[in-house]
Parts: C-alpha cells; structure tokens; sequence
C-alpha cells in the first residue's frame, strides 16, 4: 500500500524508522543507526530561497560507492537534445499510436524520442518522449541526470519505486521525478504514455494573478510518497541518462536503502481529474494557459521553457462564440498528446489516443473541417465536453522532430487533408 503526503514544494519530512531522521539539523556526526546523509540538490546551493530545491536523504550506505560506468545501447530510440539529425519542416504533424512493443521492453527501453529543443548541455529546453513497454524493470533502477521527467501514463498503471518511496499512477495521473532521483517501473501489463523531459528549470504551479489565491492545479492535490526503504543485498543494474546518452553500473545492493528523508525537493503524483477547470462564462474563451497545471519558466518572463496544460472534461457555456479552440499562429510551439475519449477540435478522426501531434512556432492550425461546420452550425446550449483529456506541452522554441520520428510508419502523411472543405466567405455584391 502506496503512502503519501500532500502538498506541493512542501518542506516534508518523513522516516520509515522511527528516529531515523534527525532533528534540529542536517548532517549529525553519527546518523542514528549508522545511516549516512546526502544532500540531494535539484537547484544550485545559491538559488533564490522561493525556489531553491534540496532534500536530505538518509541511507544504508553513501551512493558515492559504485564501480566507473561504461556507455550501452539500452533504448536506441532514446535521443536527447540538440536534435539537428533532420532537417525541421514547418508541417503540421500528426502521429497514430505507438504499437505495443513486439518483444519485451522495459520502461527504459520502450522510450521513443518524438522531438525536442534546447540543448542537454546547456540546461534548456524538453525532449519529448512516448513509451511503450510490457515488462516491468527487474533489477534495474534508471536516473536521468539531463532532465526533471514528467510522465503521463495514458495505458496501464506505473508503478513507481524511488529512491524518496513509492507511487502508483494510473493514466489519468502524472509523476514529476526530480533530475537525478533514482527509480524503477514495475507494470502490469502492456503500458504507453508520454514523457516531457525537462532540462530546464523545474516545473512549478503557474501565477494565478487575477483568478485570486484558488484555482487550476491546487499545491494540496499533489501527492508526494512517504519514506519507504528496501534491504536487498543483490547485484542491481544501475543505468543512468548522462549528457545524452546512457552509461552502466553495477551495484551491489539495492539503491532504495534510503530510510528516511526531508525536503522540498521530491517525486510527486497528481489527478488531472482534481484540476479545478477555468473558463468563459459570458463570451468567447481565455487563451488554452488558462488550462495550465505547471510551468518550467525561461529566462524570458511569461515566456515558458515548457507549460503543461491539459483539455479536461468541462462545461461550455458561452453565448455567440465559437466553441472550439480557435484558428491561431502562435509563437510558442505545441507538441499535443491525447489520454482518452475525443479533443473537440479535432471530431473528424486521426488524433487518436495514445497518438500525438505537433504545430510549430507560427503554423496555422486550428480545428478541423467537421468541427468548424459543426460548431458554426450548433445550437448554443450549456454542454458538458466529457470523457476526454488531450494535453499539451507547449515551448519558447521550435519542437524538433527526431528522424525516427518522422520515420516511422506511424507518422500520418494526410495530417493537412483535415483542413480541406472549408464553405469560402460569400462577401456582399
Ligand atoms: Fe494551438
């Protein structure tokens, strides 16, 4: 049985053995029990207090013990930022789902790289990620050091060991694991969904200005797992995602020995289903960041490195307004993925779930031709948009695609046939 506690970038603190953790400071001369401390810092040590990031974990034996690593070929779809292996095309793309694999894949090795921006080097920009896999990871933990991962389930429950405890997410659900935190993912059948890997700064709620001190993603909706420990003397495959590229070593012992910790820096869950929906209800509707569940801000201000925002089950209410999100260019770039049921702009088919689609920064998309006829043609009664959760991870940089990407036979080669049809405006004579 899964624990947590609530809250989000909470100062927790939170041990399996009681007296484990010490109180009143930080790195005790003798830990109780002989435990070791380890500071774990996601930010720099100089970072601003209102977004400085550490925790201190409490452990059987220091991590700093371990054999050099040596680089493998674990999941050879797996890519990392700068992606300049095909040259990007500004086409709207479109992607069915990913196929369940074949064989049998783990978590690690069922991640298949979409796309990205930025650079792994410099700590800027997301890679975009789809995973399918069938076999939980045995004896295997995974950290990526380039980047904070939020994961969406979208089939089969993850089921998530970290080294800061454990946590089950359903589709429906997302993690956020911390840059550098080690875990494993056990399944329970054939699984898929999405990754956002973030190599910049770590995603927060967004600034409610105006909406007041409630609403959207509210902090007490996060859960974060207790401190939750094993003590498995046995031969562990550790593999770590390090500027790119995967790196081995063996451990001895399982890394989840930590027995107790405190901090605000963690892995969390959250239910997208407790995402307190805004929206019009006079005319017309706000901008999709009023859908935003957390932001990993840029440099520039109100200029996102990432948004995360979701199109969950809600009421449309307004009057003489064009009900679907409308035609636009944005200078952000938009890379769509859909969990379940319909996206009501796209009711004409082809943005299924499990499958996925990207609008460059200054493409014209919009919905298609049969739910513009429809929407123009609606009666305009209160309508409850149900069943359904798309999501976005919306970026300052253009989304390039990987060559696998734009490879495989999943990639739809009529995506802009969705946009013919449209009835031409009659002008008066
Ligand atoms: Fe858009």
């Amino acid at each position: 049985m899964t624990q947590y506690q609530t809250g989000f970038l909470n100062h927790f603190a939170t041990e399996a053995v009681p007296g484990a953790l010490p109180v009143g400071q930080n790195s005790p001369q003798r830990p109780s029990y002989g435990l070791y401390a380890e500071q774990f810092s996601t930010t720099a040590f100089t970072m601003p207090r209102v977004q400085n990031r550490r925790s201190w974990l409490y452990r059987m034996r220091p991590m700093a013990a371990h054999a050099p690593f040596e680089p493998i070929d674990l999941a050879p779809r797996l890519a990392s930022a700068p992606f300049t292996d095909a040259p990007v095309s500004p086409d709207r793309l479109r992607w069915d789902p990913l196929p369940m694999p074949d064989g049998s894949l783990d978590w690690v090795e069922g991640l298949v790289t979409y796309g990205g921006n930025g650079d792994v080097g410099t700590g800027a920009g997301i890679a975009v990620h789809v995973y399918a896999a069938n076999r939980s990871m045995d004896r295997r933990v995974f950290q990526s050091s380039d980047g904070e991962l939020l994961i969406a389930p979208q089939i089969g429950t993850l089921h998530i060991k970290t080294e800061m405890g454990r946590m089950d997410v359903p589709p429906g659900h997302i993690a956020l694991i911390p840059r550098g935190l080690r875990f494993s993912v056990e399944l329970d059948g054939p699984s898929r969904g999405y990754v956002c890997e973030n190599y910049g700064a770590h995603f927060q709620l967004p600034d409610l200005g105006p909406i007041g001190s409630n609403g959207l993603a509210n902090p007490r909706d996060f859960e974060t797992p207790v401190a939750w420990y094993e003590d498995v003397e046995a031969e562990v495959e550790f593999i770590q995602k390090f500027q790119g590229r995967l790196w081995r070593t063996m451990l001895d012992h399982s890394p989840f020995d930590v027995v107790a910790w405190h901090g605000n820096t963690a892995p969390c869950r959250y239910d997208l289903a407790r995402f307190n929906t805004i929206g019009t209800i006079s005319f017309d509707h706000p901008d999709p960041s009023i859908f935003t569940v957390l932001t990993s801000p840029s440099e520039i201000a109100g200029t996102a490195n990432c948004d995360f925002v979701i199109f969950p089950p809600r009421w449309m209410v307004a009057e003489d307004t064009f009900r679907p999100p409308w035609f636009h260019r944005n200078i952000m770039s938009e890379f769509m993925g859909l969990i379940h049921g319909v996206y009501d702009a796209k009711e004409g088919g082809g943005f299924t779930p499990g499958g996925a689609s990207l609008h460059n920064q200054m493409n014209a998309h919009g919905p298609d031709a049969v739910s513009t006829r429809a929407a123009m043609e609606a009666e305009l009664a209160p309508l409850k948009i149900d069943g359904t959760l798309a999501f976005m991870f919306e970026s300052r940089w253009v989304i390039r695609p990987t060559a696998h990407a734009m490879a495989i036979p999943e990639k739809q080669d009529d995506y802009d046939n969705c946009w013919d049809g449209f009835v031409k405006a009659q002008l008066p004579l």
